[in-house]
């Protein structure tokens, strides 16, 4: 019987897309404006379709508008920039987003910075790290630190002061989180594979995020007791207790050892993924508003 809150992330995730649905209808009514999202997958990673899939669905649910384009594995890069400058020129389209990993033959810093700054919903341009590292609050911000954020300040209100670990320093996780972070007023350490003592530098965390790709990496005698563990991760593994071939999804923390420790975990799944989305759309809103001039949702 594990001992820690379990942070619910669908839950969460729920609640926010509802209260962007509100907005969304507010802004319609009163502004004539529908937000729309364009999604771009280049090949057929499984994984990624069933992300862009989800965008899409959960787009038109939040009553916005949604276009997706599914490129061929080979598309020349070329094909793609001249796709990226007709949604950065179309007025319909308030946000666009590029499903990573892409192709081994297309340059993916070329395609993020091809990205309008002010459409960029993931927050990966350039411009839009600078404005966050920098604490510019017109910033896109990356949508799973994000999500992240907005858990951690649900279930621990202000974080000023705390000790955050970050484990893992993605340019889509690691680094933006630990700018969010600090700009929260915590004190932040950013831990990744060569850091030395790692399981004694994650134990003074009072915050500590998961981020690395390592199917159940972090143990309970990781975790500070009481701390609030944020598990990014999100790893197949095989589950033959489910029958021959069957797989399931677990987290970069070892749940069960870290939750009899911890007093907060998000688990995997149901945590932190479902919340990536809803920040998707949110952004999605924001970006719309900013773009004509329209009143920020709080959102
Ligand atoms: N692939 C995995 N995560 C992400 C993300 O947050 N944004 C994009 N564009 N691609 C991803």
């Amino acid at each position: 019987m594990s001992e820690a809150t379990i942070i619910d992330g669908k839950a969460f995730a729920e609640g926010l897309r509802g209260r962007i649905g509100t907005e969304v209808a507010r802004i319609k009514a009163d502004h004539d404006l529908t937000p729309g999202l364009a999604v771009v997958l280049v090949g057929e990673d499984p994984a990624s379709q069933v992300y862009v899939r989800n965008k899409g669905k959960q787009t038109l649910e939040a009553g916005m508008n949604s276009f997706e384009h599914k490129l061929d594995a080979d598309t020349p890069e070329e094909s793609l920039l001249s796709l990226i400058d007709t949604l950065n020129k179309d007025s319909s389209v308030n946000g666009i987003l590029v499903q990573l990993p892409l192709p081994g033959h297309i340059n993916e810093a070329k395609v993020l910075a091809s990205i309008a700054p002010a459409k960029d919903v993931d927050g990966f341009h350039l411009i839009n790290v600078g404005k966050l590292t920098t604490g510019d609050k017109s910033a896109m911000v990356p949508c799973t630190p994000l999500g992240c954020i907005m858990m951690l300040k649900e279930h621990l209100g202000d974080l000023k002061g705390k000790r955050a670990m970050v484990l893992g320093r993605s340019n889509i996780v690691g680094k933006p989180m630990a700018a969010l972070l600090l700009a929260e007023h915590c004190t932040v350490t950013i831990a990744h594979s060569r850091t030395q003592d790692l399981a004694e530098e994650c134990a003074r965390a009072d915050i500590l995020i998961a981020a690395v790709g390592r199917d159940r990496m972090v143990k309970g005698d990781w975790v500070k007791p009481g701390a609030v563990v944020i598990d990014v991760g999100i790893n197949r593994i095989d589950a033959p207790e489910k029958g021959e071939g069957k797989t399931r999804l677990v987290g970069d923390v070892d749940f069960d050892s870290a939750a009899k420790v911890a007093g907060a975990i998000t688990p995997v799944p149901g945590g932190v993924g479902p919340m990536t989305i809803a920040c998707l759309l949110r952004n999605t809103v924001v970006a719309a508003c900013l773009q004509k001039g329209v009143d920020l949702p709080q959102i």
